[in-house]
């Protein structure tokens, strides 16, 4: 059976814009991105973490798109998440995995929110180039995606489980359809 944290998680696009991410809540969330697999352990990841009302979250929501900055910037935190990518002649040996590694983190990342009754929706509708530009990102580095962390507004309705089969609002049922396990095994010949 589903385990019930993967079972229940979401990605609402309405945070409840009020609520205050505890310092050990986001040291949760860094740790367990920080405890991701990679290859050869070589951790090729970086983000930079924005907490509603600094400086950085206000650098970071000057980038985002005209659709996720209708949402975005009312979760109580934004990260941009930073991959190490090859570099010719570099020692840099397992980078070629980086973007693979990178999303096993934020996958962690995103569970360890669940755990802790939080909400994580990632996002790319933002002015990739324009952040790395902000935060001065040297070219070896790549600015991906971004993730939105807070608690869900009350009013945002959480789609089903999986396992069940009605649904709040049509178009989250929609959105939240999965391809069959059939589908994603490959077709041995
Ligand atoms: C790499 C990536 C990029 C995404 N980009 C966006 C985005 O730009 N805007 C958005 O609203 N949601 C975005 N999402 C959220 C997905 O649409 C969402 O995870 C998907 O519909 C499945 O829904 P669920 O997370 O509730 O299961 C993105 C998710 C990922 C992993």
């Amino acid at each position: 059976m589903l385990h019930p944290l993967l079972a229940a998680r979401w990605s609402p696009t309405t945070f409840d814009a009020s609520y205050e991410l505890a310092a050990s809540e986001i040291e949760a969330l860094l740790e367990a991105a920080r405890w991701a697999p990679s290859a050869g352990n070589s951790q090729p990841w970086a983000f930079i973490v924005g907490q509603r009302g600094d400086a950085t979250h206000a650098r970071l929501v000057r980038h985002l798109a005209r659709s996720s900055g209708a949402w975005a910037p009312g979760a109580s935190l934004l990260i941009a998440n930073l991959a190490h990518r090859y570099v010719e002649d570099t020692d840099w040996e397992y980078s070629e995995f980086s973007l693979y590694d990178l999303g096993q983190a934020v996958a962690h990342l995103t569970v360890q929110a669940q755990a802790l009754g939080l909400h994580v929706r990632q996002f790319r509708a933002f002015d990739r180039a324009g952040l790395a530009a902000e935060f001065a990102v040297p070219q070896h580095w790549e600015v991906t995606t971004m993730a939105a962390v807070g608690r869900a507004a009350a009013t945002s309705a959480a789609p089903s489980a999986p396992e069940r089969s009605s649904c709040a609002r049509r178009a989250d049922k929609a959105s939240r359809q999965r391809r069959s396990i059939d589908d994603i095994l490959w077709p041995v010949a």
